[in-house]
């Protein structure tokens, strides 16, 4: 990255009516993560060492939601929309700071990536004062046409002003632009708004630019880059391309996927080497996974940690706090939360593991529940190294069962166990020889009694 300062200034003022929704549009989010903090994020990835903010509607939602996804962004409010180069000017102090690149993006285009705004940045390092992002599409209509002469941009004419020879360009103003930090304020504060809908539109820097002699171009991007998203509809699409580069990164990353198209990531879900995902597995945020990892289908992990040679499912819930240990298995139908499963332990099939350490190579037997709660306190369970815990017991927390303990099955368990002891924690087992049949013969005599005394009734009812 070049040694050339930035400050990247986010517009997020607008109200996204078209949501239909009580949350701020920006704050809607893509993998899990709000739009404007994916913008946010590319920013600082392109190099911007400085962030702006420019927030209206919600304004104080929007902030707040934001701060914590980028430290030492500054929030700029613009109380009344007057439009896109009314909105930069929001940063007006930002900007006179004094910066080599600004970048000006908007917080409702989710999918723009580090090395477009990098290429913005580059064309200004080569001696333009602005370069205006472009995208091709055969499909224009309702767009910004770029206009070029000689490889560079003249003007942009917005779709109603075009002529019918304009209207034919397919490329389009993708709404981002960088701009030459020491101009910025002077091509912004000659923007006018004298234009039908006297707003101060930021696509007129490029003519005023050309008037001073200054040098403008385009920088063409992929169409998604710049995806503004104003609908639910919208929002969907930008999911499934966003979900589609993930999961081709993490496939070129060595991640095998037999049915990548039925894997859904997180913005942070992170995966190691020869990790295998099996279809239909989705992964909510603060996901960390190890080398060697099989995920089996249809499961749904969130905020969990799994190390090295793990097996996870099919049908495996792992819920925030699961941390399983290398080699542990965490099979079908088992719900983990906060619970520590130590190396190579098994808890294979029908369980709930809650607010637990289970020690190294324990095995949880099938039906196993920690009765973490009372209905009014969250107690923990812990179960020591190689311990056996016998199918379908009951762990009453708070409750300790040592290392190499053996559970009996069955048990309902409310006091400790300590190491190396057996515990049953179920009623004792009474065998009564040859009374199987007396008690058939006994339930056979009264069904039929109550087959006689419905038919009584009826034959009374008939009359
Ligand atoms: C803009 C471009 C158009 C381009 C299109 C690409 C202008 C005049 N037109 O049109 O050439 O093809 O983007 O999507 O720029 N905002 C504020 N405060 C304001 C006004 C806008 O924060 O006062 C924010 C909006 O919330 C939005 C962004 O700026 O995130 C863009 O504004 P919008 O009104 O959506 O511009 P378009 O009509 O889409
Ligand atoms: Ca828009």
């Amino acid at each position: 990255m070049s040694e050339r300062s930035c400050l990247s200034i986010i517009l997020a003022a607008g109200e996204g009516t078209r949501m239909k929704s009580d949350l701020p549009k920006v704050l809607h989010p893509v993998a899990g993560l709000p739009m404007a903090a994916h913008v946010l994020g590319a920013a600082r990835a392109a190099g911007s060492g400085a962030l702006a903010l420019v927030v209206g509607h919600g304004a104080e939602t929007v902030s707040e939601t934001l701060k914590s996804h980028a430290a030492g962004c500054r929030t700029f409010v613009q109380a009344e929309r007057l439009g896109t180069a009314h909105a930069v000017l929001a940063a007006r102090d930002a900007i006179a700071d004094g910066f080599d690149d600004i970048l000006v993006m908007f917080g409702d285009t989710p999918l723009i990536e580090a090395e477009a705004l990098a290429e913005a940045r580059q064309g200004l390092a080569d001696g333009a004062a602005v370069v205006v992002m472009g995208f091709r599409t055969d499909k224009p209509a309702g767009y910004g046409r770029l206009v070029e002469q000689c490889g560079e941009l003249v003007a942009i004419r917005e779709d109603r002003d075009c002529s019918a020879a304009e209207r034919a360009i397919t490329f389009c103003n993708g709404g981002l632009m960088a701009i030459d930090g020491a101009r910025a304020l002077g091509l912004l504060d000659a923007v006018g708004n004298d234009n039908a809908k006297g707003e101060y539109y930021l696509t007129d820097i490029v003519e005023i630019a050309r008037a001073q002699g200054l040098r403008v171009v385009a920088a063409e991007v992929a169409f998604e880059n710049v995806l503004g998203i104003n609908n639910r509809a919208e929002l969907a699409e930008a999911e499934a391309i966003w979900q589609t580069r993930r999961r081709r990164r993490m496939l070129l990353d060595g991640v095998s996927m037999t049915a990548p198209e039925t894997v859904f990531f997180a913005h942070d879900t992170v995966i190691g080497r020869d990790t295998a995902i099996e279809p239909h597995v989705v992964f909510g945020p603060g996901v960390r996974i190890g080398d060697r990892v099989r995920v089996r289908g249809f499961s749904h992990i969130e905020g969990a940690t799994i190390a090295d040679g793990a097996e996870v499912g099919p049908f495996a819930r792992l819920r925030p706090g699961a941390d399983l240990g290398a080699g542990a298995k965490v099979g079908n139908f088992c719900e983990v939360k906060a619970a520590e499963i130590g190396p190579g332990a098994k808890v294979n099939h029908l369980t709930y593991i809650g607010d637990a350490t289970i020690g190294a190579k324990a095995n949880i037997g099938a039906g196993t529940i920690t009765c973490n709660y009372n209905g009014f306190t969250k107690d923990r369970t812990e179960i020591g190294a190689e311990a056996f815990i016998g199918s379908n017991s009951s762990l009453v927390a708070p409750v300790s069962i040592g290392a190499g303990a053996y559970v009996a099955s069955g048990s309902v368990i409310v006091a400790d166990v300590p190491d190396d002891a057996l515990a049953f924690g179920r009623a004792p087992q009474t065998v009564k020889e040859g009374r199987a049949s007396k008690l058939k013969a006994r339930y056979q005599a009264e069904k039929q009694r109550r087959a006689a005394e419905k038919a009584a009734k009826d034959r009374a009812a008939r009359g």
